[in-house]
């Protein structure tokens, strides 16, 4: 019977067959034992030479890493490891000999690793990786529903920026000039609320943006949530239960993948509600009480989000902006004009900003004022504006970067290993 590994736990003691590939071989003598990943897990199948025909025993002798392969055995408990299940082979087929694996199972270069992103991928802590990525965006969907979020796609062709005209990617298209990829679905979502109310959108995204940084890709996935009459409270709550809800997730779900990437999931496992919280002043006075030459107006550093986090076991806020420094699209602070309603979320444990949000101004004529004061075009967004003009509402968003979440999560040093073929400044294949 033909199952998949992750089914071991129903079929002790029956024969089975599974399909995968060899990742690994040891001989000893008239013993083999063979590493075996069929994508659900990894799992010894243990030879006896004794135990099956001649045929079989040439073909285990020769089979190469990473050739694709049938076994057939009996299930069996690892004597030692609970929750580990081997194979006793009974039979064996290559169904295609690979050639030399260019990945050894020893330690590459990133570079040589990037270039062989369409092989790194089978390895096992991108195998993890993959997996967690998943888990998230499982997470992220399911707690946008409980909270009566509803997925509305957004373009990724669009005439105007979002954030900023600076990182953007221009494409020819066709009599029309310009098409601009998307920075995030956020104004688009914004039109939707007026007829669902709550929605989300969750995709690709784009910013041409030159920093070679460990937590910057060219190309990357965001989730933008937006909600009708919700005010900055509201939008720093459904946040902080988002992020809690997903850690919970991936704790739950994967922790074959978090013992693969030796994550520490006692670190995790603190993500609670409340979250930290800081204004944007608190924080600079924080950061220059601490060594910081950070000035008032700038935007923070990744040595400073360090600084902020280093004493908190839950994720940080840092809220209430200057204004200067803002797209024009934040709602202005009535007590204090220079600032605005909206948030930075920086994970712990070196994670970087996550999550960017704000309420949205709703008054046309400062709307109009402030889209004049970034230099842009009224005119290309006159379309945004009507959203203002016909029945407009208190209302709030935020947008996610997936890869972001997937590499605090999971503990890995670069974003690039954070989606399965990054793009950055200086990398566009396979
Ligand atoms: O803070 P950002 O620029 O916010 C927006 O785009 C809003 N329009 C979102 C909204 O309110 N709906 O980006 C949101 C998040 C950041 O917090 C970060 O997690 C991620 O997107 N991000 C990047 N991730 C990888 N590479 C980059 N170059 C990123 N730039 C932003």
């Amino acid at each position: 019977m033909y199952i998949l590994s992750k089914d071991f736990p129903d079929h002790v003691g029956t024969e089975v067959t599974i399909k995968g590939w060899l990742y690994n071989k040891r001989s000893s003598g008239p013993i083999a034992f063979l590493e075996m990943r069929d994508g659900f897990s990894w799992t010894q199948a243990v030879v006896a030479k004794a135990g099956v025909t001649t045929e079989v025993w040439v073909d285990v002798e020769k089979v190469t890493h990473e050739s694709a392969v049938e076994v057939t055995g009996t299930v069996s408990k690892h004597l030692k490891k609970a929750g580990v299940f081997e194979l006793q082979v009974t039979n064996f087929k290559i169904l295609q000999l690979a050639e030399d694996y260019p990945i050894a199972l020893k330690d590459h270069g990133p570079d040589f690793l990037l270039e062989n992103r369409h092989l790194w991928l089978r390895s096992k802590r991108q195998w993890a990786i993959l997996r967690l990525r998943d888990a998230i965006i499982t997470g992220i969907n399911q707690y946008l529903h409980q909270e009566d979020f509803i997925k509305v796609d957004s373009p990724i062709f669009t005439p105007n920026a979002c954030e900023g005209t600076s990182t953007l990617f221009a494409v020819p298209y066709f009599d029309l000039g310009s098409a601009y990829l998307s920075q995030s679905g956020q104004l688009y979502i914004e039109a939707a609320i007026a007829s669902i109310g709550r929605c989300y959108d969750f995709g690709p995204v784009f910013r041409a943006e030159k920093s070679k940084t460990k937590r910057h890709l060219t190309e990357f996935w965001m989730m933008d949530a937006e909600a009708a009459f919700f005010e900055h409270e509201d939008n720093l709550r459904v946040q902080e239960g988002l992020i809690r809800y997903i850690v919970r997730y991936c704790l739950e779900h994967c922790q074959e993948e978090l013992a693969a990437l030796e994550r520490n999931i006692e670190n995790l496992k603190k993500v609670d509600a409340p979250f930290t919280r800081y204004t944007y002043e608190a924080a600079i006075k924080k950061l220059n009480e601490n060594g910081s030459d950070i000035k008032f107006g700038e935007d923070l550093g990744n040595d400073d989000e360090g600084i902020l986090t280093k004493d908190s076991d839950v994720p940080v806020f840092i809220e209430k902006w200057p204004k200067s420094i803002k797209p024009f699209y934040m709602k202005t602070d009535p007590s204090n004009p220079e600032r605005v309603f909206n948030d930075d979320l920086i994970a712990p444990e070196n994670g970087g900003e996550i999550i960017g949000g704000s309420q949205r101004e709703e008054d046309v004529n400062v709307l109009i004022n402030r889209i004049k004061a970034e230099g842009l075009n009224q005119a290309d967004y006159e379309w945004y504006l009507d959203i203002r003009r016909y029945g407009s509402v208190p209302h709030s968003g935020f947008g996610l970067g997936l890869e972001r979440v997937v590499r605090w999560i999971s503990g890995t040093e670069h974003i690039r290993e954070c989606i399965p073929f990054p793009r950055t400044i200086g990398r566009l294949r396979p």
